[in-house]
Parts: C-alpha cells; sequence; structure tokens
C-alpha cells in the first residue's frame, strides 16, 4: 500500500518524487472516502474535458464540514463565481463575463504591467535588499487588477488580507470555525465595497471592467449585481494569489537553473517560451476539482456519481509519457507535443491565461533589465507554502 502523506514538510519541500511515485503506481488514487486524486496527464486532462464531470462545491462543503456550514457568507458568495458552476450557468455566466474580459487588448495590458512593474521596482531599488515575493510578487497583480477595476489601490489593501481568508475555503486541509470567520469577513468586506463600486459606475461609467460587465449582455440577457460582486472577487482571487505564487516560483526556477538563467538573460526574446517553461515545471496550482456527475470508470477504477476527482495538475504537467525527462527544466525544449496544463482545460479553462502570461513575462523582463546583478539568497532551502492546492513561496529574498 503506497504511503500518502500530503502534510509532511519533505511533502512541501518537493512533492514531485511522490507525484511521480502516484503516477507509476496509483494514477488514480484513494485519498479518503469519496475523494480520488489523479495524477496522469491523460486522465487529468479527459477529465476536465468530460461533461459527466463537473462541479458541486456546497455539496462538499456539506460532506466535509456539515450542512449548517454551508450557508455562512463565505461559501455562499464564492458558490457564485462561474468558476463552480456547471453548464447552463456556467456558460451564461461565462460568455457574458468573457465579454467585458476581453475587451482590453494584448498591448494595452502589457503597457499597465509594465507600468506598475516599473513603479515598484523603482520603489525599493535603492535599498539593495528585499523580499521579492512581498515587493513585487504580490503587489504586481493586485495593481493590475486594480487598475483595470479603476478601484484605488488603498482601498484594495483594506481587504487584500482579507482575500487570503476567502482563498482558505478551496484548501484540500479542513479549516476551522476560526477560518470559516475570517472567509465570512472577507466575503463581507468584498460585498460592501463593490456594491458601493457599482452603484457609482452605473451612474458614471467608465471603461473599466466593473463598468463593462455591468453593460455586458447577450441577446437581453445581463449579469445581476449579485454575480457580478461574487465574479469580480473571483478574478480579484484568481488573478492574484495564482499569479503572485507563479511568479516567485518562476524566479526561483531560473535562479536555481543557472545555465538556463543566462540563456534567457542573453536572448529577452526566448521569455515567453521560459514562461510557458515555468509554468510546467513548477505551476502555482496544483489542483482542479471535479465531482463525478453519474458513475465513471477511468481504467480499473470507478467514480462513483457524487464522488470528488482531484485532478494533479502539477503532477501532469511532469508526467514523462507526455514530456521528454519531464524533471529538467528547459527554456529551448522543442515543440512541446501535448500542452502543459497549468491554465487547466475544458470549459473552465483559465480565463486569465492571456493576462498571466503577460503578467510573469513583462515582470520577469523589468527585473531582469532593472537589476542586471539580482541573485536570490534562498534558493536551496526555499520557504514553500504549507499548502496542497497553491504552490508558492511565504519569502524570497534577493540582494542587486
Ligand atoms: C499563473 C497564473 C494563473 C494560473 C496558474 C491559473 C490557473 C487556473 C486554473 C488551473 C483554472 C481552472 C480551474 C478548474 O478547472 O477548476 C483557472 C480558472 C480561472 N482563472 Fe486562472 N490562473 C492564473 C491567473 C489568472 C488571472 C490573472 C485571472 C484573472 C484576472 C484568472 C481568472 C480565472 C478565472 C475567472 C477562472 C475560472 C474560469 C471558468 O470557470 O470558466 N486566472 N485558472
Amino acid at each position: 500500500m503506497l504511503k500518502i502523506d500530503l502534510n509532511s514538510p519533505a511533502f512541501f519541500a518537493d512533492p514531485y518524487p511522490l507525484y511521480a511515485k502516484l503516477r507509476s503506481d496509483a494514477p488514480i488514487c484513494p485519498l479518503m472516502p469519496g475523494i480520488w486524486l489523479a495524477t496522469r496527464y491523460e486522465d487529468a486532462n479527459r477529465i476536465l474535458r468530460d461533461p459527466r464531470f463537473g462541479k458541486d462545491f456546497l455539496a462538499g462543503v456539506a460532506r466535509r464540514y456539515g450542512t449548517d456550514t454551508v450557508k455562512e457568507p463565505a461559501f455562499q458568495t464564492v458558490n457564485r463565481f462561474m468558476l463552480l458552476m456547471n453548464p447552463p450557468e456556467h456558460t451564461r455566466l461565462r460568455t457574458l463575463i468573457s465579454k467585458a474580459f476581453g475587451v482590453k487588448q494584448a498591448p494595452e495590458l502589457r503597457h499597465l504591467a509594465r507600468r506598475e512593474a516599473n513603479r515598484l521596482v523603482d520603489g525599493f531599488i535603492d535599498q539593495r535588499r528585499t523580499d521579492l515575493i512581498k515587493t513585487f510578487a504580490y503587489p504586481l497583480p493586485v495593481r493590475v487588477i486594480c487598475a483595470l477595476l479603476d478601484i484605488r489601490l488603498e482601498d484594495s489593501l483594506r481587504f487584500l488580507e482579507d482575500t487570503q481568508a476567502l482563498v482558505k475555503v478551496f484548501e484540500l486541509s479542513p479549516i476551522g470555525p476560526a477560518e470559516v470567520h475570517a472567509a465570512n469577513r472577507a466575503a463581507q468586506a468584498f460585498d460592501d465595497y463593490f456594491r458601493a463600486v457599482c452603484r457609482e459606475r452605473r451612474k458614471n461609467p467608465g471603461t473599466d471592467l466593473v463598468s463593462l460587465l455591468l453593460q455586458a449582455e447577450e441577446g437581453e440577457d445581463r449579469l445581476n449585481e449579485d454575480e457580478i460582486i461574487a465574479n469580480v472577487a473571483l478574478l480579484f482571487l484568481a488573478g492574484h494569489e495564482t499569479t503572485a505564487n507563479m511568479l516567485g516560483n518562476a524566479l526561483l526556477t531560473l535562479f536555481r537553473h543557472p545555465d538556463q538563467l543566462d540563456l534567457l538573460r542573453g536572448n529577452p526574446s526566448l521569455l515567453p517560451q521560459a514562461v510557458t517553461e515555468c509554468l510546467r515545471y513548477e505551476t502555482s496550482v496544483h489542483i482542479a476539482a471535479r465531482v463525478a456527475m453519474q458513475d465513471i470508470a477511468i481504467g480499473a477504477v470507478t467514480i462513483k456519481q457524487g464522488e470528488t476527482v482531484y485532478i494533479n495538475l502539477g503532477a501532469a504537467n511532469r508526467d514523462p509519457a507526455v514530456f521528454s525527462d519531464p524533471d529538467r527544466f528547459l527554456i529551448g525544449r522543442p515543440e512541446l507535443p501535448r500542452k502543459p496544463l497549468p491554465f487547466g482545460g475544458g470549459i473552465h479553462y483559465c480565463l486569465g491565461a492571456r493576462l498571466a502570461r503577460i503578467e510573469l513575462e513583462t515582470a520577469l523582463d523589468i527585473l531582469f533589465r532593472k537589476l542586471p546583478k539580482l541573485q536570490l539568497e534562498n534558493i536551496d532551502n526555499p520557504c514553500w507554502k504549507p499548502t496542497i492546492t497553491i504552490r508558492g513561496l511565504d519569502y524570497l529574498l534577493a540582494h542587486w
């Protein structure tokens, strides 16, 4: 019997040996009653695209924490995220939200990311030492999403800490009453703030995302205020935790592979490829969850209706059946036969993938240009967060 410890310091430091063992010995592995972990690329890719698998967030909450917990505001808000819906509700929301989200073109987004990255580096360049997670990786996507929503940075800082509390409701490890309470507070803070923003934008519409969401229509259909507020919260959460952690992971990975870093520094046109390889090698989102809508056989295993599968994107991205020499970080990989899955796949494919890539490319570019002597301090023993769904660093000290 395979021993699976998803909670040990060794696992957080390097989960990939366990992932490799799971892929070969137990590719669809029972984690606890009714919950499975899928680690092979082919299974992950198939489950993400199979309409017999869907989302069932509140039922999962009820099973884990009891039916009363379902009524908590944090879980109710999160349940309005399109991320957690099935067709036809998901199709409707995704169509309307994509209309607003797709308006800004790549050059405009790049300009925005560049402006904010420059401002951040200028803010700490004279200190000669900083924690890049705190002063760069987190603030950058927050500033970009604030600019897109046209909300003041000072305002977002009020509920920024709270967003970390709201994210906890997605964690695999169980959360306690204090964490539920903090998540409720976060949901309320979001609600209060963005309801006021909606009121103001109805009166004075602009070209910002909130105004565009208020105007988005498909036939006679429009988004209501609850839908807008919950999904702005989703964009805020999905847009900054993921990207901030990914930027830290990309920096660490590049500095752990000095030959690849030199290659990139010598040829910045490799940035898009470098970001693709960072996303494959050390992605920040390791788990996407799906629930079986009926009994479904995968290989020798049958997932029963109502059971959950955690699709392990981090493990799928290192599957040797698809990527040759998968544990090697190689920017110049030949054209990949199959696409890595850092942004998921199927109907829930990351809506912000284009923005995330732009932010990551721009951030690395500006950092390397402005700080040519940049060195990271704790690359052999970095401080990984003790979380499974999101993989990222607590801090990343650097000097130049
Ligand atoms: C490196 C950064 C990012 C990573 C690794 C990432 C990863 C993912 C993944 C894996 C999913 C699919 C989850 C599932 O299938 O259950 C997803 C969905 C989503 N992401 Fe991202 N994401 C990133 C950045 C962003 C950004 C910048 C935004 C927007 C500002 C964003 C918005 C969304 C939204 C709205 C969804 C839900 C789409 C739907 O349900 O149709 N993400 N992301």
